[in-house]
């Protein structure tokens, strides 16, 4: 499909994905592409604009990442952020140099309202900085559009040629105005229109996925989770009962999830799609009988997933295609799209393309943000508790109970966690933490209840707020809550005696116990 597009190039730094996320916010599709993309790739590519971003190098040393100067010399509007703001002024013939005291945090600046990029800013506001080197000359061309008290060029534009260059991050939220001045740059500089919208993604999909399909049979993984429910709801809205998604209940999931997942899609749910059901519980806690290494654990239960899956996939027979509900955060992180990838060796639960017949794949949701799922979610009309999911692992609950996994353990950590999510919803908190969750610490000891000893297991309650998942600090709870639900696991869950809050940030800690 023909729709505008942004490039983020990517020059290491943390922030890239926001920088698209951001202007996919001003509906224009964006996508990220490593700063050793040829130049000749891009500009095939045909896009409005182009975002260079920062990164942790210093532009003028031996082997730091860079560009060409005719990347700024192809007619499209260039935007360099920190490090490339510094970059575009040391390859146009600018200066860049280290600069006494590092500049960081909530820094205010000063700026001239008549650049195109700071319509609709005040002379005054905040923005986030975070930077050692500085710009200490212009290219020739360029005039400073903005200060602050330690940098003289906290942006500057060469307006003749379309490039511009700001030295702070209005990407992120710290920067008052960062949304502003990116929409000014999308809109104003690039003329985009703004054709990248959720009602038009799923109409789109739906006649992309017809055509492709045909009258092929479709096999799905429904977890439950939001990724693979959008991607069967927008499958089924497009084949219908060509569709077979098969839910593997590994009796370890939250309470009551696999009645959830089977009320929306199974046979009285809302969609036309099969629905397979496999109650695989006692099978899994045969094969985690006495298992108490975590690696061992998520081995097995990644291993009989796969099994499971099969043997289901098996009984269809042939299928033409089998979805996977891959996200763009994952195109990224797995090396094809920027440069900061293979960070995270994350953890799906299995490799089940080796395992099943089939011809080719489909990946619906593979351009978007996890919010854009979400959005697509309520487009297609899912509930809001099912598309505002927080993150549950693959392994589930099984990395939630530290040690062997018995059924027993697992219906206590069940109800444990059942009660703080709703005490936590009842607070009206549960759309502010990131992720929070009960787990079955290991450690059993003395207690007292009514006149009687008891010698029971203690509850961790974990809750932590984070931006990316890769760090995360512990969330604040006010006491009382915290306080309810102790009482409450204490009185309503049999075989705990102790309720704790585990306050330690990633890192040093994970967000999962195992
Ligand atoms: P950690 O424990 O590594 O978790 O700090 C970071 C985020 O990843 C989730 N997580 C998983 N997700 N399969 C998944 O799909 C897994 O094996 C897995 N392990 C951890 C975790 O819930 C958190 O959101």
């Amino acid at each position: 499909m023909k729709r505008e597009l942004v490039v983020v190039i990517d020059f290491g730094g943390q922030y890239n994905q926001l920088v698209a996320r951001r202007v996919r916010e001003c509906n224009v599709y964006c996508e990220i592409y490593s700063y050793k993309t040829p130049l000749e790739k891009i500009k095939a590519m045909n896009p409005k604009g182009i975002i260079l971003t920062g990164g942790p190098n210093s532009c003028y040393e031996e082997g730091a990442p860079t560009c060409s100067d005719e990347l700024f010399k192809m007619g499209i509007p260039v935007l360099g952020l920190c490090y490339g703001a510094q970059l575009m002024q040391h390859v146009l013939g600018g200066k860049v140099e280290k600069a006494d005291a590092r500049e960081y945090g909530k820094t205010a600046l000063i700026s001239k309202n008549n650049s195109v990029l700071f319509e609709g800013v005040p002379t005054n506001s905040t923005v986030w900085m975070s930077h050692f080197d500085y710009i200490s000359k212009l290219a020739p061309g360029f005039t400073v559009t903005s200060y602050t008290d330690n940098c003289p060029v906290a942006s500057c534009e060469d307006v003749d040629n379309q490039n511009y260059a700001i030295q702070f991050h209005p990407e992120v939220l710290h920067t008052e105005y960062g949304k502003t001045i990116l929409s000014n740059y999308v809109m104003n500089v690039c003329k985009c229109s703004g054709d990248w919208k959720m009602e038009s993604f799923v109409e789109e999909q739906i006649k992309l996925i017809r055509e492709k399909v045909g009258n092929g049979k479709v096999l799905l993984g429904l977890s439950g989770g939001v990724d693979s429910s959008v991607a069967a709801v927008l499958l089924s809205k497009a084949v219908g009962n060509q569709l077979t998604c098969v839910f593997v209940d590994h009796g370890l999931l939250r309470k009551n999830e696999g009645d959830e997942v089977e009320a929306i899609f199974g046979p009285d749910g809302n969609y036309e799609l099969n629905f397979i059901r496999a109650n695989a519980q006692e099978r899994y806690y045969a094969k985690l009988k006495g298992v108490t290494e975590p690696e061992r654990k998520r081995k097995i239960i990644g291993e009989e997933f796969i099994r499971v899956f099969e043997e289901e996939a098996k009984k269809i027979g042939t299928v033409d295609f089998l979805v996977q509900g891959t996200i763009y955060p994952d195109v990224v992180e797995s090396g094809l799209g920027g440069e900061s990838a293979v960070i995270k060796s994350h953890h799906n639960v299995g490799g089940l393309p080796d395992y099943v017949d089939f011809k080719e794949i489909i990946e619906p949701l593979r351009d978007l943000f996890k919010d854009e799922v979400r959005k697509v979610g309520l487009e297609l009309g899912l509930p809001e508790y099912l598309v505002y999911r927080q993150p549950f692992p693959g392994p589930g609950l099984g990395i939630r109970i530290i040690g062997e996994v018995t059924g027993e353990k697992v219906k206590i950590v069940q109800d444990a966690d059942a009660i703080y999510r709703e005490e936590i919803a009842k607070a009206g908190l549960d759309k502010t933490i990131g992720q929070y969750f009960a787990a079955l610490t290991n450690m059993r000891s003395v207690g007292v209840m009514g006149d009687e000893r008891t010698y029971d297991y203690a509850i961790a309650l974990r809750a932590v707020n984070t931006i990316d998942f890769m760090t995360a600090e512990a969330a604040q709870i006010p006491y009382d809550v915290l306080n309810t639900v102790m009482s409450r696991i204490i009185n309503e869950v049999r075989g705990v005696n102790r309720v704790m809050y585990d306050i330690t940030s990633k890192p040093p800690g994970t967000i999962e116990f195992e």
